[in-house]
């Protein structure tokens, strides 16, 4: 019988830890089986920070990290299996997201749009024994989509409620709302920065990767003329389908609207002011779609208490919990959707990313690259 257990492994936009999760779809709802983060080395991180920007001839590096970037992946891969003393045979596939170096989507801007992630899927296959299903973005992409959000679909398999309207909202490096009507309608989009500009800030002032808890920027009080300006910004007034990542929000974007103000800011006060902002366009897309229901909160976000309770005070009509009350942890919420959507891609199942993304018809998403298991017999 063919094996219902798969492993997803991804690297968000926040670039914190490459997440692997072994999931056992048998009976058809997701049981994670384990979840274990794997250390991004700095040298690594340095190299996919700098290939989100713009440089001169990147392709060596490109190249170069393609490889590097994918043994990681396949190494978290073998982590995961050994713990848990499985075999490669036993896992039907592996689910890669990759890392996003580059996405382009807007339709508008150019007649060629694109969306990049790396982590050499053959590498993977090839290290892990295992079939990988990966580049899960680009047929939507090519089917006229934003290719992204994409983890939606996995939001409406596991929390369809009959009973309450629902906002799924994934708080990583950019942040991202699901809507789930209790009629059945699906909605959502990339809402902005989530964690991102926070990390960069207290990155650069206090030495650390991120501000536990929002204990910093509870510290400080909101900025009203900061945030008003960076509100400002054309992107939350864009009607969806839309989708957002490094490309706008990153530490230039912030640099020039501080030095717009013309006037010093006590850090934390900024830090403040970026913990509002991710809760104000959250809140903006919610109260466009909902007056009341439920939100589910997923993300490394999530474990930012400061940020929780911000949201929950400024969406009082809403009950607010974290996504763990519903049976999936918080930080492994998108490698299991990952895993998901490698066993949809195996088994040839299409998946309707068009509410969310704008494509044209639902798409096979994904490229296999199988293990081979009559080649891996011979050479192994
Ligand atoms: N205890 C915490 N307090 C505040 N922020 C946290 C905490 N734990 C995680 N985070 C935030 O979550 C981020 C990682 O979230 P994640 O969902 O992995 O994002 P991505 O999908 O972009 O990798 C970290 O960079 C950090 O900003
Ligand atoms: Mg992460």
């Amino acid at each position: 019988m063919p094996s219902s257990i798969y492993i997803g492994v991804i690297s968000g936009t926040s670039m914190d830890a490459v997440d692997c999760a072994l999931v056992d779809f048998n009976g058809g709802k997701p049981a994670q089986l384990d979840f274990i983060n794997t250390e991004i080395p700095d040298d690594l991180r340095q190299k996919l920070l700098y290939l989100c920007e713009d440089h001169n001839n990147q392709i060596p590096l490109l190249g170069e990290t393609d490889v590097e970037f994918a043994r990681l992946l396949a190494l978290s891969v073998n982590q995961i299996l050994e713990i848990n003393g499985l075999k490669p045979s036993q896992i039907a596939a592996v689910g890669s997201h990759g890392q996003t170096i580059r996405h382009m989507p807007h339709q508008n801007v150019s007649n060629y749009p694109f969306t990049i992630q790396i982590g050499d899927p053959n590498t993977i296959a090839e290290l892990t024994k295992i079939t990988t299903v990966a580049d899960f973005r680009r047929r939507d992409l090519a089917a006229g989509g934003q290719g992204a959000p994409i983890v939606p679909a996995f939001h409406r398999k596991i929390f369809s409620s009959a009973e309450n309207d629902r906002v799924i909202i994934n708080i990583g490096g950019m942040s991202n709302i699901t809507v789930l009507k209790k009629t059945g309608e699906i909605s959502g989009h990339d809402t902005g920065p989530g964690n991102v500009l926070m990390d960069l800030w207290v990155q650069q002032h206090l030495g650390h990767p991120y501000d536990k808890d929002g204990s910093w920027a509870s510290t400080g009080k909101v900025d009203e003329d900061l945030l008003s300006s960076l509100l400002d910004e054309p992107y939350f007034k864009l009607p969806p389908p839309k989708s957002t990542g490094r490309e706008l929000f990153n530490q230039h974007w912030l640099n020039s609207k501080l030095a717009e103000l013309n006037q010093a800011i006590a850090p934390e006060k900024v830090q403040a002011t970026l913990l509002a902002l991710t809760v104000q366009t959250i809140k903006n897309a919610i109260q466009k779609e909902l007056n009341k229901g439920q939100i589910i909160v997923c993300g490394g976000g999530a474990y930012n208490s400061a940020l929780m309770q911000e949201l929950a005070q400024s969406l009082p009509s809403f009950e607010v919990m974290p996504s763990s009350r519903l049976g999936v942890m918080e930080d492994s919420m998108e490698a299991v959707a990952f895993a998901w959507l490698a066993k949809q891609t195996l088994s040839e199942q299409p998946v309707d990313f068009t509410d969310i993304t704008g494509s044209a018809h639902p798409v096979i998403a994904g490229g296999v690259y199988f293990a081979g298991k009559r080649v891996l017999r011979n050479t192994y």
